[in-house]
């Protein structure tokens, strides 16, 4: 899964987004970062780039994506790490960051104490969430695709995970239980570019929990040719550019 999320995903999705936060993360200019739900590293390597003094430690729950992420970026220290559990001693980080993570947490309250126990007294937690399926040009027309192939019921784990945590509100109530105030929360629109529909179909049919879904299925060769033929059909040939929203959260101890 790292390596067709790091080939088809990453490119499109979350390089663009990891540039605004790398940006807004260097604003802060931050000493020791703490980044959470890494993956392959997208943003580490765009923090490092902006802030190439930072001390930056890159966890993921995903042992494999570690893996990746260590392969590809070595100026940052890689650990295995739950962000409902984390290894690391209280006030010690300036900066947590979390790019597209927060959503995937079971118990977010959990991560948020974490994030306030490792975060020094006059530490931020900058973080970002997508908005809701409509806003993500991609991954609407990946799932319209998906339940016109699969009309006895497609997974909803687009609808539900990555695109499911989209209420500013219910991340202020999220970090309240956990000791934090949100600070600021930013909604933005950047466009995502991809060398063809086809591309991002893979990406989302092989580099995402949908895989699972699909090879538990006796017709997932068909099923994933009808995929990607109806996202071409929804998207158009050649390269492909659509919008993607998201929300740009930044999070402190409260007073
Ligand atoms: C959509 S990816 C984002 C990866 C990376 N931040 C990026 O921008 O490419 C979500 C990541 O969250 C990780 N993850 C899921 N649950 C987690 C948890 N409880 N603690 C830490 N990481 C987790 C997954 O392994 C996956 O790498």
């Amino acid at each position: 899964m790292p390596e067709a999320y790091e080939r088809h995903l990453v490119p499109v999705f979350f390089r663009p987004f990891a540039a605004d936060l790398a940006a807004r993360a260097a604003a802060l200019q931050p000493l020791t970062v703490l980044e959470l739900a890494a993956g392959t590293g997208a943003l580490t390597s765009a923090l490092l780039t902006a802030v190439p003094t930072a001390s930056v430690v890159a966890t993921d729950l995903n042992e494999a994506m570690v893996t990746a992420g260590s392969a590809r970026e070595s100026r940052a220290d890689w650990r295995q790490a739950d962000a409902q559990e984390l290894p690391f001693e209280d006030g010690s980080f300036d900066l947590v960051l979390c790019q597209f993570g927060v959503m995937f947490f079971p118990d977010r309250a959990a991560a948020y104490s974490e994030v306030g126990r490792v975060l020094a007294p006059q530490g931020r937690f900058l973080f970002n969430s997508w908005g809701p399926l409509a806003s993500h040009g991609f991954g609407a027309a990946f799932q319209e695709a998906l339940e016109q192939s699969m009309p006895e019921g497609a997974p909803s784990f687009l609808k539900d995970v990555p695109h499911g945590y989209t209420d500013p509100a219910v991340v202020a109530a999220d970090l309240a239980i956990a000791g934090l105030a949100l600070a600021t929360t930013v909604e933005i629109t950047l466009d995502g570019v991809a060398e063809s529909a086809s591309s991002v179909a893979t990406g989302f049919l092989t580099g995402t929990p949908v895989s699972a879904a699909m090879e538990a299925r006796q017709d997932a060769g068909t099923i994933r040719a009808s995929v990607t033929q109806k996202m071409t059909a929804l998207l158009g040939t050649g390269a492909v550019t659509a919008p993607m929203t998201a929300t740009v959260y930044t999070a402190h101890h409260q007073v």
